[in-house]
Parts: structure tokens; C-alpha cells; sequence
């Protein structure tokens, strides 16, 4: 019930700082955060990623460091991305599967650095060690072979799972490869090993830094349009989702964010599960060169933009900005 001007007058909860407080309806706070790390070879080396200003690859010694900044943040979670170098990627990504990976000795990493003290999510999905730069297992045409790519995405899952990861995370947008890998995880000890699928994870312009970050730009040709959605689709989006959730996802991720807080908020209205959305390298960098040209404040650009990712109905975030915002909201 909205009353008539003067009896009701917006402006009245609005005129002090403490007010505004109090009626504040939406909140946010470092558990909400999940920050994305990137892994490189070596030791001792810290590599920042030219279009994503302000992050860096870091080699196993290192990252265990940056899992124990995260912890004594708040943040509950990281998730780990391997930027393979060129010989160990191939047609068929195998060194997905190799238990000495960088993305396993990563995750023991943190596991030694923090124990159970923060969550460890692994993305699944071979664009990181295919030499095509494709997320999965591709034919003479170079299209993205389905099935054959799942079995490789159980292997994948299952050596990451054997490594200690918390968390599951399917990133490959192949049909099928949610349950696939659930009932492959219950069969080999790993009941309490989580999903969070990527489900309405949709062909955006936004993922460049990223590529560049994990090596595989230079390696990608043509597009992912046959796997990943259009961004003009809605419903398919629910679809998705609810096949995700049917064959065993623990909670599901919108991505890229800003550009679909449309699609968070009807995930969350319909099925009434865990929502997460993924802040894309693109929309990090976008607010980055915004500072940089001085149209914005770094800190208020990135509040409003998490926080709105929080109103949309997001449980949390995966952000590069997870750390800034983190230190913020604890000052
Ligand atoms: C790969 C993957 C991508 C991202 C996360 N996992 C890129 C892609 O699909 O090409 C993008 C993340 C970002 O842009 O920050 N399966």
C-alpha cells in the first residue's frame, strides 16, 4: 500500500544516514563472495593479465597465500583456473585428467595453506588445456562433440574431486553432463562433493580477459555459440536450469551478471534454489577502464554493481573484485 502526497512522502526514510540504514532492504558481505584466482607454472611468479587490470596469475607456491587473504576476509570460497602452457595442452585436453595438473597441485595448495577454512571450487570444462581453445571434444568440422565430452568431463570432475575440490563446477554448458557427473561423484566416495552448475551460462562478448588469462584467446577460432545461449533467450534459460536441478545440481549460476539480472531474478523466483552469478572478466575490466578514464569511483561502481547482483537475488557473487569489496565492507 502506497498513501498520497503529503501523508506519504518517500523522501521522509531517506533523510539521514542512520535512516537509510535502517531500511535498507538488501544487504551485502564478504560471505557473499566467491573470488576467482587464476594458476600459473613456476615458483615465485606472479603474472598480471594486461586486459584485467589489477589480477594476476600466480605459480602453487604462491596461491595458498592468496586462499589464506580470501579466509581472513570472509570470503568463504575461491575458484581456481589453470593457464596450461602450450605443450601440455592438446585436441583432446587430456592433461584435464592428469591428477599432477596444475589445477590439482593447486588445490592441495590451499588445502595445506587453510584447511577446511575456505571453499574450493574447480571449474570443469576443457577450453583451458585443448589445443583449439574449445570447451570440449571437437570433430572434423570442429564442432563440440556432446556425449564424447562428457565422459571427459566425468574424468575431469572425478580428478578434481580425488584432489580435494569442494566444489564442482561445470562450466561447459553440454547437455547431460550434470548428472553424468552427480552419480560418477556418489559412486566413488565423493557424496559430499558439491555442484554448482554453470547452467544459464550464455555466448558473451564479455569472457575476452578471461581468455586471454587462462591462454586460450590466441587458440579459439570461430565462437562457442553452439553450446553456450543465445543472449536474446529467457526461457530457455528455466529450461536449463531446471534439468541442472533435476539431475542433481546443489545451486546453479547465471553468467555472464549485469547484462542478466533479468534472467537471476526469474531463476530465483521459479525454483526457489541457490542462485549464484558470475561478475565476467569483461564486466570487471569495463569498470576498471572507467576508473582508469575517471568517469567512476572504483568503489562505488563495484558496491552498486554487487550489490544489485544481491537485489536481482543472487546468494552470492563470483568477482575479481571480490577482494577490494571484501576489504571495504570490513573497514
Ligand atoms: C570456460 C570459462 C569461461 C569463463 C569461465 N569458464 C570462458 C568461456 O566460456 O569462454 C568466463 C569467465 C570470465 O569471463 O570471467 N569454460
Amino acid at each position: 500500500m502506497t498513501g498520497t502526497y503529503p501523508a506519504t512522502r518517500l523522501r521522509r526514510t531517506r533523510t539521514a544516514q542512520w535512516s537509510r540504514a535502517l531500511h535498507r532492504e538488501n544487504h551485502l558481505s564478504p560471505s557473499d563472495l566467491i573470488w576467482p584466482l587464476f594458476v600459473t607454472e613456476g615458483s615465485g611468479v606472479e603474472e598480471p593479465i594486461p586486459t584485467l587490470p589489477g589480477v594476476s596469475r600466480w605459480s602453487v607456491d604462491l596461491i595458498g597465500k592468496r586462499a589464506k587473504e580470501a579466509a581472513a576476509l570472509g570470503i568463504p570460497c575461491v575458484a581456481l583456473f589453470p593457464n596450461t602452457q602450450p605443450d601440455r595442452r592438446s585436441e583432446d585436453g587430456a592433461e584435464a585428467l592428469n591428477p599432477d595438473n596444475l589445477m590439482c597441485h593447486a588445490v592441495r595448495a590451499i588445502r595445506d595453506a587453510c584447511g577446511n577454512d575456505i571453499g574450493v571450487l574447480t571449474d570443469v570444462a576443457l577450453d583451458p588445456y585443448t589445443s583449439h581453445g574449445q570447451d570440449g571434444l571437437i570433430d572434423a568440422v570442429g564442432y563440440v562433440l556432446n556425449d564424447a565430452t562428457v565422459d571427459a568431463l566425468v574424468g575431469q570432475a572425478l580428478n578434481q574431486a580425488a584432489a580435494g575440490a569442494d566444489i564442482i563446477a561445470p562450466s561447459d554448458m553440454m547437455d547431460g553432463r550434470v548428472g553424468a557427473i552427480r552419480m560418477a561423484l556418489e559412486r566413488q566416495g565423493h557424496a559430499n562433493v558439491q555442484i554448482m552448475s554453470y547452467a544459464a551460462k550464455y555466448a558473451s562478448a564479455f569472457y575476452g580477459p578471461f581468455r586471454d588469462a587462462v591462454g586460450s584467446r590466441g587458440l579459439l577460432k570461430g565462437d562457442k555459440k553452439t553450446y553456450q545461449m543465445d543472449p536474446a533467450n529467457a526461457e530457455e534459460a528455466l529450461r536449463e536450469v531446471a534439468m541442472d536441478l533435476a539431475e542433481g545440481a546443489d545451486s546453479v549460476m547465471v553468467k555472464p551478471g549485469l547484462p542478466y539480472l533479468d534472467i537471476v531474478r526469474a531463476v530465483k523466483q521459479r525454483f526457489e534454489v541457490p542462485v549464484f552469478a558470475y561478475h565476467v572478466s569483461g564486466e570487471y575490466a569495463m569498470i576498471e577502464a572507467a576508473v582508469a578514464a575517471g568517469i567512476g569511483e572504483r568503489e562505488a561502481l563495484v558496491m552498486e554493481t554487487l550489490l544489485a547482483l544481491k537485489r536481482a537475488g543472487c546468494s552470492g557473487i563470483l568477482t575479481y573484485h571480490a577482494d577490494f569489496a571484501a576489504r571495504l565492507l570490513n573497514a
